[in-house]
């Protein structure tokens, strides 16, 4: 956590959720909220949202209303044209998302997205005025092979030489494979070395721009080990997936990180 730079508690929901779960999530929150449940100010913690792309424009307009991003979960490069099935990043905030996730590591496995695609999606991203959260991290094997600050230095360069240089709105998520919906998340100080090694990289391509570009961890994020996470320097927040489909303990994360109100 560093004061410059405002905290993210971002939710994937990935492939969860119709248009009525999702908007009776979002209700029976909001109800929540209006009972006295903690929702930080936005102006010092972002919330973002990313449902299925079926559920964002239904959702959009009631999490505004509590000060919540919504955001998509994967964008198509190019604007508009014979791509069937193609979504682009204008689509995407037509339909009022404000940010994507680009690169999750399911995406580069099931979709085959090579470091190269994930850097035009992030630039497209960038192009229709959205927020990347670009996910990087290496696998199990890649961990124990020693590679983990080589694997996550490629996956960052590549979209550091495409997307506009300096540009602070960047976020990158380090989500190691191995923590993904295993229950088995890194530990705080492994997690803070590699954000402290991703800073380092964005530092020396674009010098002190890096200070605005917030470094996410995720992988089985939880109410109860979100917090070590929360506090470790080079650490600008979570992206959470598992544990942000149930309204109870998504309750319980945002309570945590939600500043106590000033007296
Ligand atoms: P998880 O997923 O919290 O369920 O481990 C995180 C993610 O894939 O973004």
């Amino acid at each position: 956590m560093n004061a410059e730079r405002r905290p993210m508690l971002a939710a994937n929901w990935k492939m969860h959720k119709s248009v009525p779960e999702s908007l009776a999530f979002v209700r029976m929150w909001s109800r929540r909220v209006a009972e006295g449940a903690a929702l930080p100010d936005p102006t010092q913690v972002e919330l973002v949202l990313c449902p299925t792309l079926p559920a964002l424009w239904p959702v959009a307009g009631l999490l505004d209303a509590m000060g919540v991003a919504v955001g998509a979960q994967n964008v198509d490069v190019g604007t508009e044209g014979a791509v069937t099935g193609g979504v682009s990043g204008h689509l995407l905030a037509e339909a009022l998302a404000t940010h994507v996730i680009v690169g999750h590591s399911e995406r580069r496995r099931l979709f085959a997205e090579s470091d190269a695609v994930v850097a035009a999606k992030a630039a497209a991203a960038f192009s229709a005025g959205l927020t990347p959260i670009v996910c990087v991290g290496e696998s199990s094997a890649e961990r124990q092979a020693g590679e983990t600050q080589g694997v996550v230095a490629r996956q960052l360069t590549a979209v550091l030489n495409a997307v506009p240089e300096g540009d602070g709105r960047l976020v990158v998520a380090y989500e190691p494979l191995w923590a993904i919906g295993t229950g088995q998340g890194a530990v705080p100080a492994d997690a803070n070395q590699v954000a402290g090694w991703c800073r380092a990289l964005i530092a020396a391509a674009w010098g002190p721009a890096a200070n605005r570009v917030r470094v996410l961890y995720g992988g089985s994020v939880t109410g109860d080990n979100i917090l070590g996470f929360w506090h470790a320097d080079e650490l600008d927040g979570a992206l959470v997936g598992g544990a942000s489909l149930e309204l109870e303990s998504w309750l319980a994360m945002v309570r945590t990180v939600a500043p106590a109100p000033s007296a």
